[in-house]
């Protein structure tokens, strides 16, 4: 679906930011892209729809490589749905529905198509009611969920999102993953950044993490964070749960058998079980 085959990428000051990285994300998966600040992860999805181009490597979408002409940029972004890290790079209309209309009209659609879209897509973020305001008068928060609107807008078949909780509420949080979830079931591919280690258990299929542009751990949620070295090596740490679940097995003699819970539902079975209740 969206594949990032060795990309090497070096901005103008001479800064290597990717260094023979290579990320794949599935038909219908949902990948999270761990690292932290500097890592190369935003860097590495400017390279999914084109805004950057690889010095070495090259970026597959639907198993062909972009074009990095006007009707090859095109295409792609008509496929491949970029959210920033940033809502204030994205969002640049006089008001929040021309924001969210400003793709679909791109594409051609009717007016009736565009206002039905602008009108669904705002109401998935929940943030139906702003279509009047100016979005340099939204809170950062509102900001980042109208961003997601317009991509939404456009219906990708894949959505890469650069942090797409950070600034968000925890309900705001909580909505935005909701609706991802419900897109991936929808049949939308979605890799997203973040930092939110005790979130992406929740929804990640598979995790790849970064360090200093380059992939030094790929596999599922429990293999990625069953290797706690690699996990604190990169300078993130595991889910609060597995953490309490690591300090009872260290402290209390509590084994875990390498396993630790990920998410609160897992670790209530866990306890469950050892409590033998
Ligand atoms: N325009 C630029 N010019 C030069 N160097 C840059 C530029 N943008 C980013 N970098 C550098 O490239 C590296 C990767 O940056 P990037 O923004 O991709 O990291 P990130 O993983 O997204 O971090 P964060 O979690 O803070 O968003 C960093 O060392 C950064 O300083
Ligand atoms: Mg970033």
């Amino acid at each position: 679906m969206l594949e990032a085959n060795h990309i090497v990428y070096k901005y103008e000051d001479g800064t290597k930011a990717l260094n023979d990285v290579t990320v794949k994300v599935n038909d219908n998966e949902i990948v999270a892209l761990l690292g932290k600040n500097g890592a190369g992860k935003s860097t590495l999805f400017l390279h999914f729809n084109g805004i950057f181009k690889p010095d070495k490597g090259e970026v597959l979408v639907e198993g062909k490589p972009i074009k990095y002409n006007n009707k090859g940029l095109l295409n792609v972004r008509s496929k491949v749905g970029v959210v920033f890290q940033n809502p204030d790079d994205q969002l640049f209309a006089p008001t929040v529905q021309e924001d969210v209309a400003f793709g679909p009209l791109n594409l051609g659609l009717s007016q009736e198509e565009v206002e039905n879209r602008v009108k669904e897509s705002l109401k998935k973020v929940g943030m139906s009611g702003f279509e009047r305001k100016p979005p340099h008068h939204l809170s950062g928060g509102q900001k980042k969920r109208v961003a997601i609107a317009g991509v939404l807008a456009m219906k990708p078949k894949i959505m890469v999102l650069d942090e797409p909780t950070s600034g968000l509420d925890p309900k705001g949080a909580s909505l935005v993953l909701k609706l991802l979830y419900k897109l991936n079931s929808e049949g939308i591919s979605i890799i997203i950044s973040t930092h939110d280690v005790d979130l992406v258990p929740l929804y990640a299929n598979r995790l790849y993490v970064i360090k200093e542009g380059q992939i030094i751990k790929e596999g599922t949620p429990s293999e990625v964070f069953s290797d706690v070295k690699t996990i604190r090596d990169a300078n993130l740490r595991l889910p609060r749960i597995a953490h309490l679940a690591e300090i009872l097995e260290k402290e209390d003699s509590i084994d875990f058998e390498g396993e630790y819970p990920l998410t609160i539902s897992q670790a209530r079975n866990q306890f469950l079980e050892k409590l033998d209740l």
